[in-house]
């Protein structure tokens, strides 16, 4: 029928996923540390998309070049832009992009707030304090302020439930949870806490995030705590960090 009467020709996107994101406070912009998430719920970036298995942070992809060049194309030409329609835009601006080969930068989204997984690594290597950036930017005081980052790498990997993206049990209990440190933390995401027990609650149910000298460094302590953590069922892909780690090597 009239189905065939609009053609919508969409261009194909090759190369990697980046996660950009900025504090603003309308006026200054503050870039994030650089990161970069694994969509995909099996290995080698294969299978269903998910809202994210895992991430890293910083993204060896984003080199100080490609970083002047997002700043340059997308985010500054964006905060004019909603400057121009008279809008103050303060808080997290997210843009998830695809960089390719030959460094070209394509939109994919924006999102007014933190990537999940990618906040995990981002927040384990940022030692200024959230809860004052937040009030700085809330109050247009950003101009002042520098992020302090921690120049080692961080790394999380997501545990799911058995079936995510797709229908999936809850209420399992979780064990193995160890207690945090400076350099492991397990962000909570789909889990309900009752009589002193942790059950799965939801998709995405933990990040296990590690900080480690370099992404294999990370890599190797994330994963050894999820390999002490279990539930049944429980599911997660053991190759996050492989694009950052090839790049490493
Ligand atoms: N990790 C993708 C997102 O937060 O949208």
């Amino acid at each position: 029928g009239k189905a065939g009467n609009k053609i919508v020709i969409e261009e194909f996107l090759e190369g990697e996923e980046v996660s950009f994101t900025v504090l603003t406070d309308g006026k200054t912009i503050l870039p994030l540390a650089s990161s970069q998430d694994h969509k995909t719920r099996d290995n080698e970036d294969k299978g269903p998309n998910t809202g994210g298995m895992g991430a890293y942070s910083p993204a060896p992809i984003v080199s100080k070049e490609t970083h002047q060049k997002i700043m340059e194309k997308v985010i500054n030409p964006t905060m004019e832009g909603l400057l121009k329609e008279g809008m103050i835009y303060r808080g997290f601006l997210y843009a998830g992009l695809i960089i390719d080969e030959k460094n070209n930068i394509k939109v994919l989204e924006f999102n007014c707030r933190f990537g999940d997984p990618e906040t995990q690594p981002i927040l384990m290597r940022l030692e200024s304090d959230l809860i004052d950036l937040c009030y700085q930017a809330s109050k247009g005081e950003l101009e002042e302020v520098k992020l302090k980052w921690n120049p080692e790498v961080a790394l999380g990997v997501v545990m799911a439930a058995g079936g995510y993206p797709g229908p999936y049990k809850k209420g399992h209990s979780i064990k193995g949870i160890p207690s945090e440190s400076e350099t492991l933390k397990v962000f909570h995401a789909g889990t309900k806490a009752k009589n002193n027990l942790i059950t799965t609650n939801g998709g995405r149910v933990l990040c296990v995030t590690a900080l480690g000298k370099n992404t294999a460094d990370a890599q190797i302590k994330a994963y050894n705590c999820v390999n002490k953590i279990d539930w049944q069922d429980c599911f997660f892909r053991t190759d996050i960090g492989y694009r950052a780690i090839e790049r490493e090597s």
